[in-house]
């Protein structure tokens, strides 16, 4: 219905981007590095058996109205607070708010092991099924977003004048609060890493980490050993600073196009670090960052969520 616009957004992404309602179609649960994986306890209406002694009820694939309450945690239940609530999770899941997901599961419209949940306040006990439209649910604590960057666009959350990265992908998640994780400047183009994962984002972008960052650039002038040289040495930008060691070797687009690979972020890096040599930058794109590649069927402005093996990827290096 006019109701929950955002409900049909959900079942649309779900449907484009091979995931079921948000979920992972993949049989791999989804357990981000760093994300809150605690979710102990049982449903306070199910336990851990579900259904199963609750007679016509289960028979009939219903339980009724108000057999779902959400009371206090059985004996042996270790953690109340561990369990996550129905509400919260069907929120997350199908990307409403608190609000709209309390509404949709006063409504029925919410199953829990096989039987109408209209408790918002239910726990969702680890394993669960929680369902909507006859398909399973999954509430992701964070997302991560691979995204290939146009020009043109700003590396931020939000800009007066510019298009930045997050506007690309708002529209499929209107609930999250998305920021990139490390910049390309507005010429550049690739790989941008998009996430509400703040620790996660911290962890790659710590100067001691040395996350490799890989770079296709198209000089215009020869790459000449020197600049292999220098930049293997550790180049001292204008200002005096000095980069740490990075790899320069020459590209598979002719004399004037390099690879090159960073292991910190320094504003306009690669430019400086080229223009030190008196080489300008006409192109540059990330094309991997850690030990994940930009998925090259993307294409410009194309953007996909990475599964959690791809997660891993970026930090194993
Ligand atoms: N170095 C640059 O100069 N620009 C970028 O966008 C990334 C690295």
């Amino acid at each position: 219905g006019g109701r929950m616009p955002c409900l049909r957004q959900a079942r649309a992404l779900g449907r484009r981007k091979g995931m079921v309602n948000g979920c992972h179609a993949s049989p791999e649960a989804y357990k981000p590095a760093g994300a809150a994986q605690a979710r102990k306890g049982r449903c306070p209406a199910f336990g851990r058996r579900g259904l199963r002694g609750k007679g016509k009820a289960r028979r009939m694939g219903v339980m009724r109205p108000g057999t779902c309450t959400g009371t206090a945690p059985q004996a042996g239940q270790k953690k109340e607070g561990a369990a996550v609530r129905l509400d919260k999770f069907t929120a997350k899941a199908l990307g409403l708010s608190r609000s709209e997901a309390r509404a949709a599961i006063r409504a029925g419209q919410i199953w829990m092991d096989g039987a109408v949940c209209r408790a918002p306040d239910a726990r969702v006990p680890e394993g669960a099924a929680v369902s909507h439209a006859g398909r399973l649910l999954c509430a992701k604590e964070f997302v991560y977003i691979m995204l290939d960057k146009p020009k043109g666009v700003v590396s931020a959350a939000e800009d007066e004048r510019d298009t930045t990265v997050v506007d690309l992908v708002r529209g499929e998640y209107p609930r999250r609060s998305l920021f990139p994780a490390g910049r390309l400047d507005k010429t550049s183009t690739g790989f941008v890493l998009l996430t509400d994962d703040g620790p996660f984002a911290h962890d790659i972008l710590a100067p001691g980490r040395h996350v490799e960052k890989v770079y296709s650039v198209l000089l215009d002038t020869p790459l000449t050993q020197e600049m292999i040289s220098g930049f293997e040495a550790g180049v001292c930008l204008a200002d005096g600073s000095r980069m740490l060691p990075a790899l320069a070797r020459p590209g598979a687009q002719g004399p004037c196009s390099a690879e090159v690979v960073l292991r910190q972020g320094v504003y306009h890096q690669i430019k400086r670090m080229f223009g030190v040599y008196g080489a300008g930058v006409r192109e540059l794109r990330r094309t991997a960052i850690g030990g994940l590649a930009l998925d090259a069927a993307l294409g410009p402005g194309g953007f996909r969520e990475l599964s959690p093996a791809e997660v891993a990827r970026i930090l194993g290096g």
